[in-house]
């Protein structure tokens, strides 16, 4: 069908009005505390705050991003993007993200600047597994390294122990991936839709970082993202 010089200049309207609300609610920093200071063994998170774009908006301006600016995130906007991933949104302990016969094997890591923390959907909170600055576990890009915040996706195959663990390994990591994919997408749109930017990530050092996290043996690395504020 042959679009009309009328139809084009509704469009190229549509897209500048697009343009217009891009991320709305660019990171407000309250500068009190951010993921660059955070280093205590558990952060109790907050609930993750109404604001922010609607669905639409975020889903006409989510993209990729590689280029971040050096600000650490807020508790909040942390609590915010993992609630998004991996958050408890019933009361029958079900999660913000849908998974393949509810058995839930992702284990989401969040990496931040002075540790690697675990984090708990029933209590919202992180539990740091290791302190110090890891970034370079995970990924395999620059950005990485200097980001607020990478999130790890890992299965524990053990959590199809009893029902399925008669599936082959590669079918049930196919369907961990799924999982993975599903929580990623979750924060990829929570971040755009609240002035953050994201990049969802498959390279990265998996194999060391079950290693340097004493990872038991039913672990393996899935998924990897990077969220943070995107550089101005
Ligand atoms: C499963 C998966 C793995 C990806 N792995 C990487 C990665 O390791 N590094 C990276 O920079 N981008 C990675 N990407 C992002 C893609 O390159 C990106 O989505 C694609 O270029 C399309 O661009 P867009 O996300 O801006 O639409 C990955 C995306 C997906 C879905």
């Amino acid at each position: 069908m042959k679009k009309t010089a009328s139809s084009l200049i509704v469009c190229a309207a549509m897209v500048g009005a697009v343009a217009l609300v891009a991320c709305p609610g660019r990171a407000q920093q309250n500068n009190t505390k951010t993921t660059n200071d955070m280093k205590a063994e558990k952060i109790t998170l907050t609930a993750p705050a109404e604001t922010g774009a609607t669905l639409l908006q975020a889903l006409q301006q989510r993209a990729s991003t590689r280029e971040y600016a050096p600000d650490g995130l807020t508790l909040e906007q942390l609590s915010g993007v993992l609630w998004a991933a991996a958050g408890q949104n019933r009361a029958d302990g079900r999660l913000t993200a849908p998974s393949a016969m509810a058995m839930y094997p992702i284990r989401t890591y969040a990496v931040l600047p002075n540790g690697i923390y675990l984090y708990d959907a029933a209590s919202h909170s992180l539990t740091r597994v290791l302190e110090g600055d890891h970034r370079r576990l995970a990924g395999q890009q620059d950005f990485v390294y200097t980001t607020p915040l990478n999130i790890v996706y890992i299965a524990d195959l053990a959590a199809y122990a009893g029902r399925y663990d008669t599936m082959p390994e590669a079918e049930q990591l196919k369907i961990c991936g799924m999982d993975a994919m599903a929580q990623c997408q979750n924060a990829n749109l929570w971040a755009c839709a609240n002035g953050m930017a994201s990049v969802t990530r498959l390279m990265a050092p998996g194999d060391e970082f079950l290693k340097v996290i004493g990872a038991p043996d039913t672990y393996r690395y899935i998924l990897a993202q990077t969220v943070g504020v995107p550089a101005k």
